[in-house]
């Protein structure tokens, strides 16, 4: 795990908002994000590119980009380096938002990341406006990476200069966040990533079809986050607006499906979700280009499927924890080759068919870890586990990937699983050899991976997420577990097993 210097963001928030007036803050459009839904909006981020620029947009005290470089920071695919621009025209706020930079800093430089970051204390609009209109004639300007923005929420005068500069952009809008937004598009590389919070006003109604066409045809909507209390969201500040956040990618293509989740407030892990394809969110033949936000409709098929298992890990006495060897923190107990005096170290890429292939010879991860003292709480001892990779690409085709640690095929008394890998146990120790190969068998069906899905907007596995997943019963896991061999068995006839033995339960 990553030592979390910013885990005082919230004290920041609540500091900055008793030492100014809240009449002030709504005068300037200022209600900063709660920490809880920032960590929320980063961790909508995928892995990036090695070089990441993020654009924070009126950034306030800063939370926005602060829980953005710790979401990349612990993503498997680390950035090397990291750019932070920050907008801001508030000079109250400005001690805040330098102090959140430098904590910044010192984390990506405790990380070992290059990190820069700068505040510019100019009105972002106009710079924004410049910036786009010199690149078409200057050098290109280095778009961003990603964009994470809770933008300033205020009505637009048609007799203001900001109003007639923005009419010789084409950029035509009633409200100030849109503004916000279209031209943080435009700041955006192609396939770089937005996360925003903002109202749910520019869903429909005739003042944002210019932005809903403008928004629709650059950016590719991949998810929306709707809160569905009012209040709570900002239930401190007494923001009464409908807020959504949403995730984005720079690019024509349109996505397959769209993730929608619901809560009522900050509960985003009694969220609901449901995977929504993109036609019904987006009508092909609405000239109005009306985004629909539904979330009561189709696609409950997986989740009604699941309604047959009845058990919870907890029933069956087993726990499910994250690997405890976070390898940049062991470096030097790490070992490229078995030696004496060391143990297993599993990673991720030892997953072969289903079972833990070690040692592994891509050369690409250590395979052992020294046993001492110094480790000893990092190891477990040997036996059977469960193993799910906790991180997969959007292009890998399953979310849950689960193999089994056989301790027959493996001669060493402990063993220690690496971070990036969550293990089934029971009270810390192995599983009964029929009950992990049947846990196994279960957790790679289709049927779990597509309830996963729906459940779960994110391309990250948590151990809190299987936790809360339902389980076949010990007898049904028993009667999986007879169907691995040497190797688990293929797709097709993993899923035909999982439908005789556990999903069959209306007959
Ligand atoms: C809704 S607050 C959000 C702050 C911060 N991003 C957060 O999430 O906590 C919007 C911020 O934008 C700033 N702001 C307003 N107009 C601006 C402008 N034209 N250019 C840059 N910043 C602006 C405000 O001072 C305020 O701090």
């Amino acid at each position: 795990m990553i030592i979390k210097p910013l885990h005082t963001l919230d004290y920041v928030r609540k500091s900055f908002n008793s030492a100014t007036s809240r009449a002030d803050r709504s005068r300037i459009g200022q209600f900063l994000t709660p920490a809880a839904i920032a960590h929320f909006m980063s961790s909508m981020f995928e892995c990036g590119p090695k070089e990441v620029r993020i654009l924070d947009p009126g950034a306030g005290a800063g939370v926005l980009f602060a829980t953005s470089v710790e979401t990349l920071i612990s993503q498997e695919n680390r950035p090397l380096s990291i750019k932070v621009v920050a907008y801001e025209t508030d000079s109250t706020i400005l001690p805040y938002l330098e102090e959140t930079l430098k904590r910044c800093h010192s984390l990506c430089i405790s990380n070992g990341i290059e990190f820069h970051g700068i505040i510019k204390c100019e009105d972002f609009v106009s710079a924004a406006i410049a910036e786009t209109r010199e690149s078409l004639f200057a050098v290109p300007i280095a778009r961003f990476t990603h964009v994470i923005l809770n933008p300033p929420y205020k009505k637009i005068n048609s007799q203001t200069a900001m109003s007639r500069m923005l009419y010789s952009s084409d950029i035509e809008v009633a409200n100030l966040y849109a503004v916000f937004v279209w031209l943080s598009m435009l700041l955006l590389e192609p396939c770089g990533q937005m996360v925003a919070i903002t109202p749910r006003s520019f869903c429909n109604g005739p003042y944002f079809k210019k932005f809903r066409a403008a928004f629709l045809q650059m950016m590719s909507l991949q998810r929306i986050h709707i809160f569905e209390s009012r209040k709570k969201a900002f239930g401190d500040d007494n923001v009464l607006q409908e807020n959504i956040i949403y995730h984005a990618l720079r690019g024509l293509q349109k996505p397959g499906s769209v993730t929608i989740s619901a809560s009522e407030g900050l509960d985003f892990d009694k969220a609901r979700t449901l995977s929504v394809p993109y036609d019904q969110v987006v009508h092909p033949a609405d000239r109005d280009m009306f985004i629909h936000l539904s979330i009561n409709d189709a696609n409950v098929g997986p989740a009604e499927r699941m309604r047959c298992l009845t058990t919870s890990l907890n029933k069956l006495s087993l726990g499910v924890s994250t690997g405890r060897v976070v390898d940049f923190r062991a470096r030097e107990h790490l070992r490229q080759s078995p030696e004496q005096e060391t143990v297993p170290l599993i990673y991720p890429c030892h997953f072969l068919n289903g079972f833990i292939n070690w040692p592994g010879e891509s050369g690409k991860k250590p395979n052992a870890i020294a046993s001492s003292s110094e480790t000893s709480d990092l190891l477990v001892e040997a036996g059977f586990y469960v193993l799910t990779k906790r991180f997969s690409s959007k292009e890998q085709q399953r979310r849950v990937m689960a193999a089994i640690y056989d301790p027959t095929r493996i001669d060493a008394p402990l063993v220690g699983f690496e971070n990036h890998l969550n293990y089934f146990h029971k009270q810390g120790k192995g599983l009964a050899a029929d009950l992990a190969k049947g846990l196994a068998v279960y957790l790679n069906s289709t049927i779990v991976d597509q309830y996963f899905r729906l459940f779960s907007g994110h391309t990250q596995v948590n151990a809190t997420d299987l936790r809360k997943m339902p389980y076949p019963t010990h007898e049904q896991l028993l009667r999986l577990s007879r169907y691995v061999k040497e190797t688990m068995p293929d797709q097709e006839s993993i899923d035909d097993i999982m439908e005789k033995e556990c999903l069959n339960c209306e007959q």
